[in-house]
This record gives C-alpha cells, sequence and structure tokens, in this order.
C-alpha cells in the first residue's frame, strides 16, 4: 500500500522523538526522526516531506526559527508546520503563529490528536501541490503556444524580465511583481485557441482573423480559471491589450479601468514587438521604440506616467536590452496596426 506521506519529526528528546515516530510509522507514513532543527531543516530540504512536527526548543535552531525558515523559503514555503508546545503554550503560540505555524500540540502529545492534525494537514498539502501542478501545466501550454510561432521565440522569457524589472523599478509590493514575472509568460497563453492558419498567417489579417486573435484573452483568462496562485495574473491575461482610451479589447476597459499590472504588460508587449525582428520590418532600436510608445500615450492609449517611467528605467541603465538583430527604418516605425495588437 502506498504511504500516506513524508514526515519529518523533530525533537531532542529521546522518548518523545521515538513515541512520535511510532505513532505516525504506525498509521503508515514513511518517518524521518531529527534530534535538532539543524537536522530537520537538513532532512526537509532533501525529502520534500508533506509535514514537519517540531518541537519548539531544541539545539542549534529552535522549533522557530525552523518554522521561519521553512515559511520564508521558496521551496518549502507550502510544507505544513506543526509546533509542539509546552505548558506556557499561550506565548509560544504566539509567537508561533508570527513565525508561520500552521498548527500546535501540545505535551504530552495525545496520539489521536497527532493523528488527526497530521491527516488533515497533509491532505490540504496535496491540493496545495495539485494547484501548483496546474499552474505549471498551464505554464508548458503558453510555452506550447510560444513554440508554435517562430516570430516570438524567447518572448515569454523576455516579457517575465521586463514586466518584473518595471513592476520592480515602480516600486511595487512583491506580490505584483511576482505577478506580472508569471504574467509574463502567461499572458498570451490563450493563443492555444487560435488556429495556425491564423496565428501563423504571414499576410495582413482579415477583420474576421483579427477577431479570432483578440479572443486569446478571453480564452487565457478561462485557462486561468479560478487557481489561486494565479489570482493576480488573470487580469493581465485578459486585459493586456486594454487601451487606456477605451480602444482596446476584449472589454474596452478605458482609464483606471484597466488593471494596472494589465497597463505595465501591455507596454513591455507593445516594447517586445517593436524590438524584435517581424516578417514585414527588422528589429527596431530601444530609442525608437521608446519614442513609439511614448507617441502612443500621447495619442491617449497608455498612462504618459507609465511610459516616462519606463523610459526612466531605460536611463537608469537597470533594464537588459534585448539583442539588436535589425536596424530601424530610418527611424520611422513600420508596423501593421493589427499584428502590432496581438
Ligand atoms: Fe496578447
Amino acid at each position: 500500500m502506498k504511504a500516506p506521506g513524508t514526515v519529518v519529526i523533530a525533537d531532542d528528546t529521546r522518548a518523545s522523538l521515538d513515541l512520535l515516530t511510532t505513532i505516525l510509522t504506525r498509521d503508515g507514513y514513511t518517518v524521518h526522526a531529527a534530534r535538532d532543527g539543524e537536522e530537520a531543516l537538513q532532512l526537509a530540504l532533501q525529502q520534500s516531506p508533506d509535514i514537519i512536527v517540531t518541537d519548539v526548543l531544541m539545539p542549534k535552531l529552535s522549533g522557530f526559527e525552523l518554522c521561519r525558515w521553512i515559511k520564508g523559503n521558496r521551496a518549502t514555503r507550502f510544507i505544513p508546520v506543526v509546533l509542539v508546545t509546552g505548558l506556557d503554550g499561550a506565548r509560544e503560540r504566539i509567537e508561533g503563529i508570527n513565525a508561520g505555524a500552521d498548527d500546535f500540540l501540545h505535551k504530552p502529545v495525545n496520539a489521536q490528536e497527532l493523528q488527526a492534525r497530521v491527516r488533515s494537514l497533509v491532505r490540504l498539502k496535496r491540493f496545495t501541490d495539485d494547484l501548483d501542478s496546474a499552474e505549471s501545466v498551464i505554464l508548458s501550454l503558453a510555452l506550447t503556444v510560444e513554440a508554435r510561432d517562430p516570430c516570438t521565440g524567447g518572448h515569454c522569457v523576455r516579457m517575465s524580465s521586463y514586466a518584473s524589472l518595471f513592476g520592480t523599478h515602480l516600486g511595487l509590493p512583491d506580490d505584483d511583481v511576482t505577478a506580472l514575472a508569471r504574467g509574463g509568460y502567461l499572458h498570451d497563453v490563450g493563443k492555444i485557441g487560435v488556429p495556425d492558419a491564423v496565428l501563423l498567417k504571414a499576410g495582413p489579417l482579415t477583420p474576421s482573423e483579427f477577431a479570432i486573435i483578440k479572443q486569446h484573452t478571453v480564452t487565457g483568462d478561462q485557462l486561468c480559471g479560478d487557481l489561486r496562485p494565479l489570482r493576480l495574473v488573470k487580469p493581465i491575461v485578459r486585459s493586456h491589450h486594454e487601451r487606456i482610451d477605451g480602444s482596446g479589447y476584449p472589454d474596452g476597459l478605458a482609464g483606471d479601468a484597466v488593471p494596472l499590472l494589465a497597463q505595465i504588460t501591455g507596454i513591455v508587449d507593445v516594447y517586445d514587438a517593436l524590438t524584435t525582428d517581424r516578417p514585414y520590418r527588422s528589429a527596431l532600436t530601444s530609442a525608437v521604440s521608446l519614442a513609439e510608445l511614448d507617441a502612443e500615450s500621447r495619442r491617449g492609449l497608455h498612462q504618459p506616467d507609465l511610459v516616462c517611467a519606463f523610459a526612466e528605467l531605460h536611463r537608469s541603465g537597470r533594464f537588459t536590452q534585448p539583442t539588436r538583430r535589425g536596424t530601424d527604418l530610418q527611424g520611422h516605425v513600420v508596423t501593421d496596426p493589427l499584428r502590432h495588437a496581438i
């Protein structure tokens, strides 16, 4: 029978460690026992357990420090941590909550309570793992879309990097910057629903073909569904082609109704389209592309403050330029207006 989960137990008291190990091993868990916090941390990194049950007072690394480390590390933050607290539980509980603990057990540990806590947290962890894998499925869909179009090679990576650099430059909170980095990869995931004949068409698009292309925003939004990790990414996927004068799609949003992260992604999307080769023109230089973005903002398509900030980011020297493989066309921007808009 498949083990119901992997557990790391940390306790410097031998008797207590043996007792917890016996109870959970009997229930079918794979148990890794640690005599101090440092050993528990090593085991957490090596074994990717489904849960950590740890004593508070331990040599080398306390239960609080272990918990803080686990919750602060990207690779381990979804592992539930149960703190086993002593008689003076209240104070330890508050400190445990601050350290990010998911649950508590009091000494002496009641076997049934331990079994119930571990069972429910492992179930929750499995659910989080599923969400993580759903997110990876969508990400691989996005990369599949990119691979279909030889003109857009590397677009996702550049978008992710540009958008997060821009978000950091604007001083946005970490969650928004992370959403921008993910949105860079996922913004065009809905193109999975656009037939090759339309997506890869060399000539100008007919209005009905353009209508099919526009649907990629709505399809992408639906693909993201209700996945919690994509909560902040969804508006980027749906609205990165909206323009603040209301001329964009799919909803014709205007002004502040266009979500900020979608506006940022829209600006870097235009920038990346301009600075890369297209079948109908060579890549433009960064300076010419920024001038085109400035012209677009004067025509009311983008917030002038944002376009200014983007130019400022370039001047700061913190912006990584794409490889320039083409030249600008005597300083004049030549684009197919429909292609430019996808
Ligand atoms: Fe798009």
